[in-house]
């Protein structure tokens, strides 16, 4: 199937899978066209601003609150409650995709959090893995996911339409929003951010001007498409954390029109527009933000998500790898393809890495050493996408991350082999 988009960036979409579906000139008519009951989707309170209001009508067969009482669920997610405090650098090998049939529910792994699910703010990270479709139908009361895929295409149904992702692409689903994950290849893994905070959005461009980074019309959302399905089909939640089901009678991907601005979205990260210097050193790697959910503090992230994209490297005079440093943010770093500039090994597509608040780091001895004696041309940093989820409050692992196997057990050493290069004799 040749699937249909809509394009650009918080825009009031509308889309009708059936001609004149979608009321014209009114939101909730006395009778819906085609028999279809109306609803009201919110993903921001009613009272915010016209620019940070979100929120989609639904015209569809049967209104969600037509379902049974939720039970808790004996199989929840994985990766289990936090674990002990560790300011440490903490790095990770990828985790296997499991053997066993497992769908996209049953394979995310709890990671690393720095809020619980019950705060308006705050993020939690979790690796998923994959080998079979999903059967049932899930939604996170918890917060917006951003799925970062790592190996494996998907085939995400949602209530609003069908987007489909690879590796190199992202999709972003609204807190609350229906969907069912479809494997188009034989397993899938790769990161999701889950944003207990302010909706994703695009950051503000200050000097750079009306363009670049991540463009607005590179944003796709899906056209509206729906099931009319009188099967059995288990509809999950994550509420607070925990996972909860009931039984429906029919597909709850059964919405057949809508409008609004609260919609699930994807972006080709092949398509950054990457910004650096053309003189010497290189900007913050806030220059490098996709997608950003502020906080009330003005500046301030929940969450940033940032890319290390292919890009020229041609500052002069520069140390041009990553510069050692120690931030207030908390950076949680994945590879989706290739190399990391900062890194020489260590560091592989599907694994991850932690750097807390205050944390030293910056590249290792290797890279360093590579960086400081080399011939400085015009050179091009190819075939690579690492990123970062970075956050304003510390991420603590979870007890999974921290007695897993595929946590490493000797990343300090990394920078243990810096040379002493110090002389006071030669400037
Ligand atoms: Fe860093």
């Amino acid at each position: 199937m040749n699937l249909e988009y809509l394009s650009g960036f918080g825009n009031e979409f509308a889309s009708e899978a059936l001609p004149g579906a979608l009321p014209v000139g009114q939101n909730s008519p006395q009778k819906a066209p085609y028999g279809l009951y109306t609803e009201l989707f919110s993903g921001t309170a009613f009272t915010m601003a016209r620019s940070e209001a979100r929120r989609t009508w639904l015209y569809r067969i049967q209104p969600s609150a037509n379902h049974p009482a939720f039970s808790k669920l004996e199989r929840q997610l994985a990766g289990g409650p936090l674990g002990a405090v560790t300011p440490n650098r903490l790095r990770w090998n990828p985790l296997d995709i499991p053997g066993e049939p497992t769908d996209f529910i049953d394979g995310l792994v709890g990671m690393v959090a720095n809020a619980g699910s019950q705060k308006p703010s705050g993020i939690s990270i979790h690796t998923y893995r994959a080998n079979r479709s999903m059967e049932r139908v899930f939604f996170n009361a918890d917060g917006e996911l951003l799925i970062v895929p790592e190996q494996g295409r998907l085939r995400i149904a949602t209530e609003l339409g069908v987007l489909e992702v690879e590796p190199l692409e992202i999709v972003v689903l609204p807190r609350g929003l229906k969907f069912r994950v479809e494997l188009l290849d034989a397993q899938a893994r790769g990161y999701v951010a889950e944003n207990h905070g302010a909706p994703l959005r695009l950051p503000d461009l200050g000097p750079i001007g009306s363009n670049g980074l991540a463009n607005p019309r590179d944003f796709l959302s899906p056209v509206a498409h729906y099931e009319d399905l009188k099967q059995p089909t288990t509809l999950v939640q994550k509420f607070l954390g925990e996972l909860w089901a009931c039984e429906l009678d029919h597909s709850p991907l059964n919405v057949v029109a809508w409008h609004g601005n609260n919609v699930p979205y994807k972006y080709d990260l092949r398509r950054f527009n990457t910004l650096g210097t053309v003189s010497f050193d290189h900007p913050d790697p806030s220059i490098f933000t996709v997608l950003t959910s502020p906080t009330s503090v003005h500046g301030l992230a929940n969450l940033d998500f940032v890319i290390f994209p292919p890009r020229w490297m041609v500052a002069e005079n520069t140390f041009r790898p990553p510069w050692f440093h120690r931030n207030l943010m908390n950076e949680y770093m994945g590879l989706i393809q290739g190399a990391y500039d900062a890194k020489a090994e260590g560091f592989l597509p599907g694994g991850a890495s932690l750097h807390s608040c205050m944390s030293a780091h910056g590249p290792d001895g290797e890279t360093c050493t590579k960086a400081i004696n080399a011939e400085l041309a015009p050179h091009k940093i190819d075939n690579t996408m690492a990123f970062m989820f970075e956050t304003s409050q510390v991420l603590r692992p979870t007890q999974f991350a921290l007695e897993c196997p595929q946590l490493q057990p000797a990343y300090d050493a990394c920078w243990a082999a810096l040379p002493a290069t110090f002389n006071p004799n030669r400037r």
